[in-house]
């Protein structure tokens, strides 16, 4: 037996938790971005993924409008840094509605490194770090999708592998479902099988 929703029958919050416990784990983009008047903000985004192979491109969703958000718009830059298993509390309390004039990377305590090709930061102690020139937002209801073209990308060489982010040593976390974050667990690997091996393909 299934439970059947509507959404039109639901309030916004109870769908909301309905979808974000459902569509999970979710990679974090901890997005560094610097206002009009200098000060460098850092929030975590959990909805968050790859948009584009070539042009490289990612996209997070700014639910409402947030510093974050107002940033990009006004300065078209910003950085996804990858969010590590060992800055847990320290992303989280990246999470509070500090006010706009301050800087989350001073309130937080956390390490900035300058950034390649973008004016916001990099956060010195993540694996990987994407720097983006916007591309392009989509309003959606409540919330707008950020999406931006991946200018640069600097990745510590403690986590590459024969030149490859290696996850075991990335360690990311994930965001799951009310106050509930995930760590890596059992890494499964596998072939993708091309139709022309699949048995019986020749038949039909
Ligand atoms: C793990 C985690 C994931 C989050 N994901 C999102 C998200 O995808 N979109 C969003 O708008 N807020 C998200 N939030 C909440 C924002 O980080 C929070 O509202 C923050 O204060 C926004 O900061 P800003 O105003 O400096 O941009 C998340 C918070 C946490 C802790």
């Amino acid at each position: 037996m299934r439970i059947e929703l509507d959404p039109a029958q639901h309030d916004r919050n109870t769908f909301y938790r309905l979808l974000t416990a459902s569509v999970v784990p979710r990679p974090i983009a901890w997005v560094s971005t610097t206002s009009a008047d200098g000060v460098d903000n850092l929030a975590p985004h959990s909805f968050f993924t790859v948009a584009c192979v070539s042009p490289p491109m990612v996209q997070f969703t700014s639910v409402g409008r947030k510093d974050s958000l107002r940033n990009v718009e006004a300065t078209g830059e910003f950085v996804v840094n990858l969010a590590p298993e060992q800055l847990f509390e320290q992303i989280n309390a990246t999470g509070t509605d500090f006010p706009h004039r301050l800087s989350e990377f001073d309130a937080v305590g956390i390490a900035r490194e300058p950034s390649t090709r973008v004016k916001p930061p990099r956060v010195a102690a993540s694996p990987v770090a994407l720097e983006c020139r916007l591309h392009s937002t989509v309003l959606l209801g409540d919330s707008t999708v950020v999406f931006g073209e991946v200018v640069h990308a600097a990745v510590s060489d403690a986590v590459l592998v024969d030149g490859h982010p290696e996850v075991d040593r990335m360690r990311p976390l994930t965001r799951l479902g009310k106050d509930e974050w995930g760590t890596l667990g059992e890494v499964l690997e596998i072939s993708r099988i091309r139709y022309a091996d699949w048995p019986d393909a020749q038949k039909s």
